[in-house]
């Protein structure tokens, strides 16, 4: 059966299909609008979320189809002490797919061996978020008609943030997609990532604290929060909480094309002030993903029909 638990589970090819059929949708919704009827997509959230959740049940109940589920564990049998694999077998039974977020690494891989429908990773911890990914993907893909030849800058928590993760995966399938990773030194994108996917790959990048000393280099600047339901202690979550803040005085040597992007929730790393930049991209990424998540839905159910 065919999941989505890492970037890694579609290829380049299937990632541009899947680009393609969002920008089909966003053009003719009503030709969507019955794609799944009678099929049931049960949304599990073991940990918060609004953009997520919301937009696979938006985008299954624009495809004509239902949706179940739950938003926190605290509704659930978990609390119960009901194991996820449990679980999993249970809600399986009763839906066609399954989007689900989970604190741990790994829950969903767990997920996926203990389903009968398709497994969809809304977000496991600091490790992966594809479909986070993939509707980012889109946003570039529509700004800029192609996924080739740009630099990105990704700044803020590259070590739990697992949106970055799963992006800088995904574009080191693209040509000459060139990384600047700001951040804290405490905050720098895990080893692994580094060794297995940025040096396997021989991709030009480069590791700076500078925000500032960089924009003028960018094409896509991509800020994220840092991400406090990690950290162990408040203290280092306190100092290092607001260390990037893009304010209108930033963005004044920044190219007028660069296109500014926000997985979202924002806390302090993008102040109102640039909402209305023709720059800031990051609502319009929001919605995208519904858009995207409605191809995702429509790929796994056909795909394991
Ligand atoms: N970007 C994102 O995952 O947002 P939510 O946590 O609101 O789902």
């Amino acid at each position: 059966m065919k999941h989505l638990i890492g970037i890694e589970d579609f290829t380049k090819e299937e990632i541009n299909e899947l680009i393609e059929v969002s920008k089909d949708i966003i053009r003719h919704k009503e030709k969507y609008s019955e794609k799944c009827k009678g099929k049931i997509l049960a949304t599990l959230f073991f940990e918060p979320s609004t953009r997520t959740r919301l937009s696979f049940e938006s985008a299954m109940l624009s495809l004509g189809g239902n949706v179940l589920g739950f938003s926190s564990t605290d509704s659930s049998s978990i609390t119960k002490g009901e194991t996820l694999a449990d679980t999993i077998k249970v809600v399986s039974g009763y839906s066609d797919i399954i989007a689900m977020r989970h604190p741990k690494e790994g829950a969903p891989l767990v997920a996926s061996m203990n389903s009968k429908v398709p497994i969809i990773n809304a977000g496991d911890g600091g490790h992966n978020h594809p479909t986070q990914t993939l509707l980012d993907l889109l946003t570039i893909s529509k700004k800029r008609n192609s996924l080739d030849n740009f630099t990105i800058g990704l700044c803020g928590d590259l070590k739990f943030g697992r949106t970055v993760h799963s992006l800088i995966t995904a574009l080191s399938n693209y040509d000459n997609v060139k990384f600047v990773l700001i951040s804290p030194e405490e905050l720098k994108i895990p080893d692994y990532l580094k060794e297995d996917i940025i040096n396997r790959k021989n991709i030009d990048y480069i590791e700076t604290e500078d925000l500032e000393k960089n924009i003028n280099k960018l094409d896509v600047l991509y800020m994220t929060r840092v991400q406090k339901e990690r950290f162990l202690n408040e203290e280092d979550y306190v100092r290092l909480k607001d260390v990037y803040i893009l304010n209108n005085k930033k963005l004044e040597k920044a190219k007028k094309d660069l296109c500014i992007l926000h997985p979202l929730p924002r806390v302090n790393e993008i102040s109102p002030e640039i909402d209305n930049d023709p720059r800031a991209c990051y609502f319009e990424q929001a919605e995208n993903g519904k858009y995207m998540r409605m191809a995702i839905i429509l790929k796994l159910l056909e795909e394991n029909k």
